[in-house]
């Protein structure tokens, strides 16, 4: 079980939930089709925006199996992306994290820093055994993200499922609480301490 109870202080960010006043901030990169574009969603409208800020709002605590902790990740007071972790299996201490954000901000390590957070709160916190991270083949920036943060990658589903349209193909990527604790970013500073 993990209660989130405070926000968590990166080197240049703060994780913390989503407000409703976070709306806006949401729109600007969530409807943008380039972000999109390997995410199960379709850019968001302000209708769908709003509904889907008012779930994340009440994303904060991993009580069961599939129970997401869904955090708002804020640069100087804005939400530049979100971060999350998804907790797949309590008998196998499995879990899976992702990682968006607005391309306005991409390119400076930000999506790295945040996502390095769910890693430790999920293996520190939640004592998970194994968190995964998937993305479409053609999503290098993603791909990039997990191999930073010392991810293996497991498999690469060929034309696994129809994507959008279209037959896609599916990267796995995998780290083991092991693997965490040898890591140079377990031995950072533990900012939810
Ligand atoms: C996936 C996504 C988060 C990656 O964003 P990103 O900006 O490439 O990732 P980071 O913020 O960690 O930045 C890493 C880049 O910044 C560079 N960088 C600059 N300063 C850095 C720093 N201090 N620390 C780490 N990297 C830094 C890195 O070299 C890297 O560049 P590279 O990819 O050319 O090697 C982004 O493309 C995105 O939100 N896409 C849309 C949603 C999506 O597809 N999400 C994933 C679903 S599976």
């Amino acid at each position: 079980m993990f209660l989130f109870s405070q926000p968590i202080e990166t080197a240049r960010l703060t994780l913390r939930p989503f407000s409703l006043d976070d709306e806006a901030d949401m729109l600007e990169f969530e409807s943008r089709p380039d972000v999109a574009r390997y995410l199960y969603n379709e850019p968001r409208t302000p209708e769908n925006n709003a509904k889907e800020l008012a779930a994340r709002t009440t994303q904060t605590v991993l009580l069961a199996e599939k129970d997401a902790l869904t955090l708002a990740v804020d640069l100087d007071g804005k939400v530049i992306g979100y971060v999350l972790l998804v907790w797949l299996s309590e008998e196998n201490r499995q879990g899976e994290f992702g990682f968006v954000f607005n391309p306005e901000f991409q390119g400076r390590g930000y999506a790295t820093e945040a996502a390095a957070e769910m890693l430790r709160i999920g293996f520190e916190k939640l004592g998970l055994h194994r968190i995964i991270g998937r993305c479409d083949v053609r999503n290098t920036g993603s791909a990039r993200v997990m191999e930073r943060l010392g991810l293996r990658k497991e498999a690469h589903f060929v034309e696994s499922e129809i994507f959008k349209g279209e037959w896609g193909g599916e990267l796995h990527f995998a780290m083991l609480a092991s693997e965490w604790r040898a890591s140079p970013l377990s031995k950072a500073e533990d900012a939810t301490a």
